[in-house]
């Protein structure tokens, strides 16, 4: 084990003070405030920080335009850290800052750190029983009334890549993430070694034809873990209420990693998302092969046009990364990565290229 989560997203924005408002009103923390810069924190103290567009937080990054420029992976030890930033320093320059930071930029062009994560807190949450027909969980006891959502935690960060599998390939091979799904046609979800969420990652093909997506490296959304429904619906009514703009979705059910959703445009550039009930997943799960629309959504409450005829049930696994007996199954025609991929920076001496998903490969030309 050693990335626990993340520990910082660092968003560069037009306007500081508009940025500040919209968080506080979607219910982060504010921690500090000053004329270009605002932090909040959560309550397992990782931080959301706000800062001008105009000051790039690290060399050498790729990322166009506004949003989160910079993420920083909460590490569990010392010695994992140490571990991680030798095996960056082996063919990139690594900057440690005075607060023991290191800032790098990845292959595809993002900024990136790592820190010992001594201050890391346990969230703890209480969700309500649910009653269904003929299953009492609640008797004579009603749901408990919340007046605000407040986001426990940041559960994954969205970037639009031109090179998904690259992008994947760096974290999994230098971080020691794990593929939690592949989403044909649309993108790679991934997870750090040191947490049960079903992806803290994810990397959208921006060569697809996505809202947003022109082929360019940018930045998507961050996803900010709250209790459940009721949570998102009352965040989702107070930002209405304070005058934000609607989601275009509304909320929904992802049918990949089960999660609840709500995503909120946002002056940041991109989307903050509410989400709940996710998936947890561990080292025993073996990645899901999406049919792309099939896996968006169980139920969405804004359908949009692109989805107004369904889509085919259509999901398997990925052969190459699944049990087998004593050989990779050849029947997954749309993943090719080798089985034994790097599980983690110490075991990934493979010897073996990574190959590019066909329909990936396929979509980015
Ligand atoms: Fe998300």
């Amino acid at each position: 084990m050693a990335i626990i989560g993340i520990e910082t997203v660092r968003y560069c924005v037009e306007d500081v003070a508009l940025c500040t408002r919209y968080f506080d009103d979607f219910g982060l923390p504010l921690d500090e405030r000053g004329p270009d810069r605002a932090t909040f924190l959560l309550p397992d103290n990782s931080k959301v920080i706000l800062q001008s567009l105009a000051d790039v937080p690290v060399e050498g990054s790729r990322l166009a335009g506004p949003g989160v420029h910079e993420v920083i992976w909460g590490v569990d030890t010392r010695s994992s850290f140490d571990r991680l930033v030798a095996g960056l320093s082996a063919d990139r320059d690594v900057r440690i800052d005075d607060a023991g930071t290191a800032h790098f930029v990845c292959d595809d062009g993002l900024a990136m750190g790592l820190k010992v994560w001594d201050d890391h807190r346990e969230v703890r949450t209480a969700t309500d029983p649910v009653n269904s027909p003929g299953n009492i969980r609640r008797m004579n006891t009603h749901r408990k009334w919340i007046a605000r959502a407040r986001p426990k935690y940041i559960q994954h960060v969205v970037f639009m890549s031109p090179d998904v599998e690259a992008s994947f390939v760096f974290m999994r091979d230098r971080l020691g993430f794990r593929m939690s799904d592949h989403q044909r046609l649309l993108g790679i979800f991934a997870r750090a070694d040191g947490t049960t969420d079903h992806h803290n990652i994810y990397f959208l093909n921006a060569n697809a034809p996505f809202p947003g997506a022109d082929g360019r490296l940018r930045f998507h959304h961050v996803n900010y873990a709250v209790t459940d429904l009721d949570e998102i619906m009352v965040g989702k009514n107070y930002m209405e209420r304070k005058g934000w703009d609607r989601s275009i979705w509304g909320v929904g059910r992802h049918r990949i990693a089960s999660s609840l959703f709500l995503y909120l445009p946002a002056p940041t550039g991109g989307e903050a998302e509410y989400g709940a009930d996710s998936d947890a997943i561990d080292d025993n799960w073996i990645p899901r092969s999406w049919e792309p629309l099939f896996g968006i959504a169980h139920w969405m409450h804004e359908m949009p046009a692109f989805w107004s005829q369904g889509a085919d049930w259509d999901v398997g696994f990925v052969a190459s990364l699944a049990p087998s007996r004593g050989s990779v199954a050849p029947d997954d025609p749309t993943l090719s990565l080798p089985v034994a991929q790097g599980r983690h920076p110490d075991d990934a001496e493979t010897g073996q290229a990574s190959t590019l998903p066909r329909e990936l490969r396929n979509a980015a030309r």
